[in-house]
């Protein structure tokens, strides 16, 4: 498939890519090191219409498409990978799943200043012993008249400290599986609702990650989103939203290591000429520019797939694990090219190499996406 992106597209691509390079990339470095949250960034961002990029404008946002919205999520990725995880979980799984699911109170409370940018929203499935298996969470929501009482712990939630606003799944019926579980979208100013431990990560050092615990949290039965039972459709649509915005972070994330070992390349000298002159150079660069353009393809047919409103999840866990696979390498080879001083704190590459690692994690691990793609090829599921 051929992508001749409209001028549109090409107008917000270009529009992000300066902001990006100009506001977010001088302060990304800095950030990891003190590992504080972009606020402000964000509140740019959320002004330039990014952090609601596909709601429509009666709710905030902007209404563009998905293509759209993973070139400008790749433009921030390129930049600083700890506020695009911000802003991807903000577009792909909490905004669009209020849209989706969410009455027209929840909209005109929830809805309107995150997808504005006034609120940051958080999206909270995980449990300490509950990743990849979702379906054996242990948060429990129970009626008690007309609210519902919250009882656990969720774990990895991004944005959990820095949020307004999270949705959270909990079971609602304990004995009926997937079927069991129901979202809710909760003020993060509920009593009853306190952030735990803050995660000292590896990479996406400037955004925050952290527990968020459930004690007797009371919340009206408004406060559900769709209806009893929906929560795992819920969470798995949204994620495939999500997948299409890993793949777009690990793009942006990708092209900054390619184009930071392409410069290293020509400058560095060694054996009397520069490293690009090599053919061990010149065949990396190809294969690095290869993959690239592969994972940019497979994200942009996904996310026209959305655009289509065709069913996209398989193709979304595609693009997820091919440029989350890729950029792993990518970032690697990037290191591997500025030798001792990619080594260094001193090159953004050695940043980019631990931003990226988390990319063949979250949202569903590489091997959860090869779960997805093989019963689809399949047409039959894996035995548990
Ligand atoms: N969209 C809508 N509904 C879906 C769906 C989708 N993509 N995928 C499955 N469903 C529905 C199915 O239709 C089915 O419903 P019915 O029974 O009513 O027909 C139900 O969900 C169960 O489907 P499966 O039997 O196929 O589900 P499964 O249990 O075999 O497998 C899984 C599901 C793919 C392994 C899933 O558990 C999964 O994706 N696990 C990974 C979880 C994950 O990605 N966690 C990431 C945490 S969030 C995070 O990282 C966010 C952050 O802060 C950055």
């Amino acid at each position: 498939m051929l992508f001749n992106l409209t001028d549109e597209q090409l107008m917000i691509q270009s529009m992000v890519r300066e902001f990006s390079r100009k506001v977010v990339a001088p302060t990304a470095s800095e950030r990891d090191k003190t590992k504080e949250f972009p606020k402000k960034n964000l509140k740019q961002m959320g002004e330039l219409g990014l952090m609601g990029m596909m709601i429509p404008p009666e709710y905030g946002g902007e209404g563009a498409d998905t293509i759209s919205y993973v070139l400008a999520l790749s433009e921030i990725a390129y930049s600083c990978a700890s506020t695009a995880v911000v802003m991807s979980v903000q577009n792909s799984i909490v905004c669009e799943s209020i849209l989706k699911y969410g009455s027209e109170a929840q909209k005109e409370e929830f809805l309107i200043p995150l997808a504005s940018g006034k609120m940051i929203g958080a999206f909270a499935l995980t449990e300490p012993d509950a990743g990849s298996d979702p379906v054996s969470q242990t948060t429990t929501a129970v009626k008690d008249g007309d609210e519902y009482i919250i009882n656990g712990t969720k774990r990895f939630i991004t944005s959990g400290k820095n949020s307004g606003a999270v949705i959270v799944t909990a079971k609602t019926d304990e004995s009926a599986g997937h079927r069991g579980i129901s979202a809710f979208l909760v003020s993060k100013k509920t009593p009853g609702l306190v952030v735990g431990h803050m995660e000292d990560k590896m990479g996406l050092r400037a955004s925050d990650t952290t527990d968020l615990i459930f004690e007797n949290c009371r919340i009206p039965e408004t406060a559900i989103l769709g209806k009893e039972g929906d929560g795992f459709k819920i969470a798995m649509s949204g994620l495939d939203g999500g997948r299409i915005g890993i793949a777009a972070q690990s793009l942006g994330v990708a092209q900054a290591a390619f184009d930071a070992a392409v410069k290293y390349s020509r400058t560095r000298k060694q054996f009397g000429c520069a490293i690009s002159k090599h053919q061990g150079i010149r065949w990396q660069i190809a294969d690095m520019a290869t993959q690239i353009e592969a994972a940019r393809q497979l994200m942009l047919s996904a996310a026209a797939m959305k655009d289509r409103k065709e069913k996209y999840t398989v193709q979304a866990s595609m693009a997820k694990l091919f440029a989350s696979e890729m950029v792993n390498q990518i970032t690697s080879r990037a290191i591997q090219m500025h030798g001792g001083y990619g080594f260094t704190k001193d090159y953004d590459v050695e940043r980019y190499y631990r931003d990226a690692r988390v990319f063949t994690i979250y949202e569903g691990t590489s091997e959860i996406q090869r779960i997805v793609i093989s019963n689809n090829v399949l047409k039959d599921k894996r035995k548990p």
